[in-house]
């Protein structure tokens, strides 16, 4: 068994992602997107398009297909494309051409003529947001602020007056895209009053009730099919455009339906990672116990508000022990698309604020960063009482900086021949959730068990955690499992999101399990059955009968087999339950980068980098490593790489895969994963805590602490460029 079962069709191409399905008659949309940031829409002269060869329905605003608002049943209302003028960002889908053929979807599509009614936009956020004298903008909205103070501390501002050291620093993030491989995309095929909409995402049981919503039908109606999903990371936990319009498409016309994002639309008509800034105040006595932090973060928003960034307080709040906390986190609604969930949000960005921060401190008192950092480890969240269930973060860092070789390195890094050397620490930390889930066990005559939940593998490996915790469940070897998921008419699984889904389907597997093993248990000892009337037991896929060490045993398709039942199915669930009330959960890990700095050229490369988890037990070492090595490159992308560039009119300048820089190979070094693995069964039954997303969080302060300790200069802002370190 390979260690990825779906590594092969990937490798060779027989992976069937949205889009390589086609259907007899099938017809192409091509989606038309807004060229202004802000305005009303006023007119679309749609004529020539309509009598464009090929064509067969031109829809917009004026025009509109059939579809309300969905509301989706994890992120509230979604928005469906074409159901108004207004005008809210440069990108925006705001017409959909059908034609025979792509290329005539395509040409019609150029055709359209917008009259707009331009409004003033505001497209980036405004300068010296974090300082005093900067006049609080009327469009900045407040949510509640988090304090926690020390007894007879009257507030935070005190509590830094009386700290002995300070650092006061303000950081700011770029703002991001996913850019999945896979273009957001669908083909919708209608049949008997049935929609299948085949579309890359997140969660297909949960798109298939946003697109029941949006068409006013029966859930039951709609099946979401997504076995393979080319990229999520957040992207596509919704229903894409696409999707929606494919859908509605194919029933105004009556003919199947395929309709993808191009690449350049991919960064508008979807959401990305909004731009943040960030003030950082710490306050500690000398020996570098911190006595005050205080995290201030501004974040963008669409017009509609609908995403905050949360940089210092969604689910895991700050991560290191101190007596007063406080946080406070604005929103600046600009006229960009919206912004959304994006690996680690609010953990990346505010990692490199905090981690940065912290570095800033350890320099200012003289300290190692390490010993800083293990100084303030907490016991708990600040401000909460519940502890940690399993926190191996100092063993982390003391693994991490024996196999890194941290104590070689300089206060002031080293040269090595024309080249800066440095290196660089960081926290990385991410809150341990779970879903609900479902998933269904199938007991086969023939001695094989189906493993199948509607839960998504957008490449992290579920895929292969449904075989192999189906297998330990079961007793019985992994090749003996058929594991099925991406399907709305499985059982509901859920999102793949918040990396969640290893300890969601596999707490479910392992209750489903349980369930039809009991239920084969039953089978097998009733009146009339192989072991009728005995105390049976279950081990190595077998039914052991009661008489000890008669040996008389029955695989379990034998017994279904002498009772003449082709299989046996049970549906197991689980979500978060009583554990919630006991401890605090999270994933905890210890990055190390070495960077090198040109003398002469100032360009940063990355030569070594390390990052030590404390994420529970590992369930698939491969996809584990896998994963986290994605999430280390993507934290050196957002050190010096990634970012949109927006022009004054909202227009991303970089809104292509050569402008919208992501590493290439020969941007990333080996990279050394490594594991302390305490199994957390306090978290859930199966013991794996989520490795999903923390793997970049950290990275990016600590390739900026890596840049300072090669050469003195401290950069605050992502990404770092050339031109910073001159
Ligand atoms: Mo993710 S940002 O948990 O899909």
């Amino acid at each position: 068994m390979p260690a990825r079962l779906d590594a092969p069709l990937k490798v060779t191409g027989s992976a069937k992602y949205g889009v390589d399905h086609n259907f007899p008659d099938m017809v192409y949309g091509y989606v038309v997107v807004s060229t202004i940031a802000h305005g009303e829409i006023e007119s679309m002269d749609v004529t020539a398009v309509k009598s464009a060869p090929g064509v067969l329905g031109v829809y917009t605003p004026f025009d509109p297909l059939v579809m309300n608002a969905a509301m989706s049943p994890s992120f509230g209302e979604t928005w469906v494309p074409l159901r108004s003028k207004k005008v809210v960002y440069v990108g925006q889908p705001i017409g959909f051409v059908v034609a025979e053929t792509f290329e005539q979807a395509r040409d019609a599509a150029m055709l359209v003529e917008v009259g707009y009614r331009q409004l003033p936009a505001l497209t980036s956020l405004p300068d010296g947001l974090a300082t005093a004298e900067a006049a609080v903008p009327a469009h900045v909205d407040t949510p509640p602020e988090i304090a926690v103070l020390a007894d007879g501390v009257e507030s935070i501002e005190d509590a830094l007056a009386a700290s002995p050291v300070v650092v006061d620093a303000t950081y700011s993030t770029a703002p991001q895209h996913h850019t999945p491989m896979e273009p957001h995309s669908a083909v919708a095929v209608w049949e008997s009053g049935r929609l299948t909409v085949y579309s890359g995402n997140q969660g297909a049981n949960l798109q298939a009730v946003e697109l029941a919503t949006a068409l006013e039908l029966d859930p039951a109606a709609v099946r979401a099919v997504n076995p393979f999903v080319g990229g999520a990371f957040g992207g596509k936990a919704r229903t894409s455009a696409p999707a929606f319009l494919a859908a509605a498409a194919s029933r105004a016309l009556g003919r199947p339906v395929k309709a993808s994002l191009t690449r350049e639309q991919v960064f508008t008509a979807t959401a990305g990672r909004a731009a943040t800034v960030q003030r950082i105040t710490l306050g500690a006595e000398r020996d570098g116990t911190l006595v005050a932090l205080r995290h201030d973060s501004w974040s963008s928003t669409d017009i509609e508000r609908s995403f905050i960034e949360p940089t210092s307080h969604g689910t895991s709040r700050e991560w290191y022990a101190t007596p007063n906390l406080a946080i406070s986190q604005k929103v600046v609604p600009l006229h960009l698309p919206p912004p959304t969930f994006m690996r680690a949000p609010g953990e990346a960005p505010g990692s490199f604020a905090l981690e940065s921060a912290m570095d800033e401190l350890a320099e200012a008192l003289g300290m190692d960063p390490i010993e800083l950092r293990q100084r303030n480890n907490s016991l708990a969240p600040p401000g909460k009482d519940l502890q940690w269930s399993s926190k191996h973060l100092d063993e982390c860092f003391r693994i991490g900086a024996e196999r890194f070789g941290w104590a070689e390195r300089s206060p002031r890094g080293r040269a090595d021949g024309d080249w800066l050397v440095g290196m660089g620490t960081a926290v990385a930390m991410f809150p341990a959730l779970r879903f609900p889930a479902s998933v269904g066990i199938t007991l086969n005559a023939d001695d094989t068990a189906d493993v199948q939940t509607s839960g998504a593998d957008p490449g992290t490996g579920l895929l292969t955690v449904l075989s192999l915790v189906g297998a330990e469940s079961l007793d019985i070897a992994p090749e003996r499992i058929t594991p099925r998921l991406g399907d709305s008419a499985l059982p509901p699984g859920g999102m793949s999101g918040g990396s969640t889904a290893t300890a969601s389907a596999g707490t479910a597997i392992m209750a489903g399990a349980a369930k039809v093993i009991d239920e084969l248990l039953a089978l097998a000892s009733a009146p009339g059955a192989p072991f009728a009337g005995e105390e049976v037991t279950y081990a190595d896929g077998r039914v052991h009968g009661g008489v000890p060490g008669d040996g008389r045993t029955m695989t379990f398709g034998e017994v279904l087999r002498a009772v003449g039942r082709p299989s046996l199915t049970a549906v197991g669930s689980s979500a978060p339950g009583e554990e919630m009330t006991k401890h605090s959960f999270s994933s905890f890990g210890a990055q190390f980068v070495e960077v090198r700095v040109h003398r002469l050229t100032r360009e940063a490369r990355v030569s070594r980098m390390l990052g030590v988890f404390d994420g529970g037990r590992v369930i698939n070492d491969q996809a584990a490593r896998s994963q986290l090595k994605g999430g280390m490159i993507w934290g050196v992308s957002a050190a010096l790489h990634e970012g949109f560039e927006v022009e004054s009119s909202g227009r991303f300048a970089n809104a292509d895969l050569a402008g919208y820089l992501i590493p290439v190979n020969a941007d990333i070094p080996d990279i050394d994963v490594h594991f302390v693995e305490y199994p957390d069964t306090l978290h859930n039954d199966i013991g794996a805590r989520g490795l999903g997303e923390i793997g970049t969080v950290g990275m990016a302060a600590a390739v900026a602490n890596a840049i300072f300790n090669a050469t003195g200069i401290r950069v605050r802002h992502i990404p770092i460029r050339i031109e910073d370190l001159l």
